[in-house]
């Protein structure tokens, strides 16, 4: 297994102080920085693009995990490469050419993640399995904050833990994520943690020591 990442995702953030919150999860022991990408279409809410993207890119030098909640996401890949994404994910619901998704992500020059709703099966990503850096298994539905891990999802984890094998692909659980059910999506296979809520829930002054409780669980 690969050594834990914690991934803070900035949709929980202030958004008016977008650079201060990526600052301040940084000190308190981020190991990347999520960024939660969403059209108002793929799911039903809109966040932010690729120009806020570059824009936090000179405040750190952590790793950016851009997830995109986009359909049709092509047309975007590379200007959220150009904005400084490090690895970028795709849905494997969002079209009918993710395995083409996946390698523009790769001509790039990034690291390519494919993501995976409550309600498609581990299967969906058998045969991308060798074009891919990271398998995104959702543990809520996509679109929102603050939602409650599902559990169902544990035995996709385990899936994809399976069929991964010996292969340096990390496996990210996405959504619900706290002190208490990382150790569940832990125990399941996974290695790599978003955390919104659970992070930025308390106010700056707390973001150390949830961090701090994650990772105790991962
Ligand atoms: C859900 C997003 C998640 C979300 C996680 O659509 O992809 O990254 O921000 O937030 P919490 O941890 O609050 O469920
Ligand atoms: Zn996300």
């Amino acid at each position: 297994m690969l050594p834990p990442v914690i991934a803070p995702s900035i949709l929980s953030a202030d958004f008016s102080r977008l650079a201060e919150e990526v600052r301040a999860v940084e000190q308190a022991g981020a190991d990347w920085i999520h960024l939660d990408v969403m059209d108002g279409h793929f799911v039903p809410n809109i966040t932010f693009g690729a120009p806020v993207v570059k824009a936090l890119r000179p405040h750190t030098q952590k790793y950016f995990d851009v997830h995109l909640m986009i359909a049709p996401a092509d047309p975007y890949l590379a200007a959220f490469a150009q904005a400084g994404a490090d690895g970028i994910t795709v849905h494997a619901e969002a079209g009918p050419h993710i395995h083409r998704s996946l390698q523009t992500i790769r001509d790039l020059g990034k690291r390519a993640g494919i993501a995976i709703n409550p309600g498609t099966p581990a299967t969906a990503v058998e045969p991308l399995l060798d074009i891919v850096d990271l398998v995104v298994v959702m543990t809520v539905n996509p679109g929102f904050g603050g939602q409650s891990f599902l559990k169902s999802s544990l035995e996709t984890v385990s899936r994809v833990r399976a069929m991964i094998a010996g292969r340096d692909i990390r496996i990210e659980v996405d959504g619900g994520i706290d002190a208490e059910t990382v150790r569940l999506a832990s125990r399941a296979g996974a290695d790599t943690f978003v955390a919104g809520n659970a992070v930025f829930g308390g106010g700056p002054a707390a973001y150390a020591e949830r961090i701090a409780a994650i990772r105790e669980g991962a």
